[in-house]
């Protein structure tokens, strides 16, 4: 129409599927500028266990049901969690595509014949040397893999990807640290993953099991209180700080020495130092966490929410709701198309 510019945005869409809550954040791209246009933080209700297929498909048909209209037009990519998912790093001899997409076919098959069960196996080249190729494999169930694909078409929507943890952390904190050796710490509720990166690239990831939820456990079993009340005493210790420290030193130190292990197994192969560790995860904001770990490591931690993303514009009226802490995984995600 006379008068009137079209703008022709791409949205985009990323979905966490955390074991406390699920996050999802929404991006526009215009150009080259992107946008982050929502977010959104769902209750996870399931009652089952976290890793069931069940609580799987309930969680997801709750989350399409309610935003459905909402995800239409968008490129949806949605996170696998990390450890439903079997990775292997290889090395490739440097080849004319058409060999390479042969070659990896062999490793494909070579992987899902050592695995018990169906899997599906995909793979990024993530670092293209003079002489060769590193590249990330992951297999995953079939039958879980396929529950995301049939729930969101059963609410009329497609999903652009389903995604694996390391790339999405890897995109959202990549241009920060491209000549960093870094180490991302990312506790949730129940798990803790811990991924290295190699300069942006990722080196590999581990997850641990344990989470801000056993913390609020050790609370209430310490204080004799329920766990809604700990809960609230673990985010504002308020007069419990030295009970609240007291009680949760054991598991804050078995899960340094987890990431110490983690970081001394990266330095070892590569004969390079981690300097930087990047905490993010709602369980990350505890109290004390980064000044007990920073003086058994002596490496710098950050908190996610210090990083700055240049690259990324926050929608105004979302500002001071853009929790980088809790969002950082969802944003990776959605990032997967925008780049
Ligand atoms: N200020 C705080 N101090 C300590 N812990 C906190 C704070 N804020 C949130 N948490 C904890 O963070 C956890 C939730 O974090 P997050 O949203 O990253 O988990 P999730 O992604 O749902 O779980 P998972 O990654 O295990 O699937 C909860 O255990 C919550 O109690
Ligand atoms: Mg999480």
């Amino acid at each position: 129409m006379k008068g009137e510019i079209m703008l022709k945005f791409s949205r985009y869409a990323g979905i966490d599927m955390g074991n406390k809550t699920i996050k999802i954040v929404q991006l526009e791209k215009y150009k080259n500028k992107i946008r982050i246009k929502n977010i959104l933080s769902i209750p996870n209700r399931s009652q089952n266990p976290f890793y069931s297929k069940e609580a799987l498909s309930e969680n997801l048909n709750a989350v399409f049901d309610l935003i459905k209209d909402h995800l239409r037009k968008q490129k949806i990519t949605i996170g696998i969690p990390n450890d439903r998912v079997l990775y292997k790093k290889i090395e490739l001899p440097k080849m004319r595509p058409g060999e390479l997409k042969q070659a990896i076919l062999w490793e494909k098959r070579e992987l899902l014949a050592q695995l018990e069960g169906e899997y599906v196996v995909d793979y990024e080249v993530i670092e293209t040397h003079a002489n060769s190729y590193e590249i990330l494999m992951a297999a995953s169930l079939k039958g879980e893999v396929m529950e995301y694909v049939n729930i969101a078409e059963k609410f009329g929507l497609a999903l652009e990807a389903i995604d694996i943890y390391p790339l999405s952390i890897a995109r959202v904190f990549k241009s920060s640290f491209a000549e960093h050796n870094l180490v991302v710490v990312d506790i949730g509720a129940s798990r803790t993953e811990i991924t290295l990166f190699d300069c942006g690239k990722v080196d590999f990831t581990y997850s641990v099991p344990i989470g801000g939820n056993a913390m609020t456990k050790l609370i209430a079993k310490f204080l004799s209180l329920d766990e809604f009340d700990a809960e609230s005493i673990k985010i504002n210790p308020g007069n419990y700080q030295s009970e609240v420290k007291e009680c949760l030193a054991p598991l804050i130190h078995h899960l340094t020495l987890q990431i110490i292990r983690c970081i001394k197994h990266f330095q070892q192969r590569k004969g390079e130092e981690v300097k930087t560790a990047v905490f993010t995860g709602g369980g990350g904001k505890l109290l004390g966490l980064r000044d007990y770990f920073f003086n058994e490591t002596r490496i710098e931690v950050l908190l996610a929410d210090e990083i700055d993303f240049p690259y990324i514009e926050i929608d105004p009226i979302l500002k001071s709701a853009f929790d980088k802490m809790e969002f950082s995984c969802a944003l990776g995600y959605a990032l997967r198309g925008a780049f």
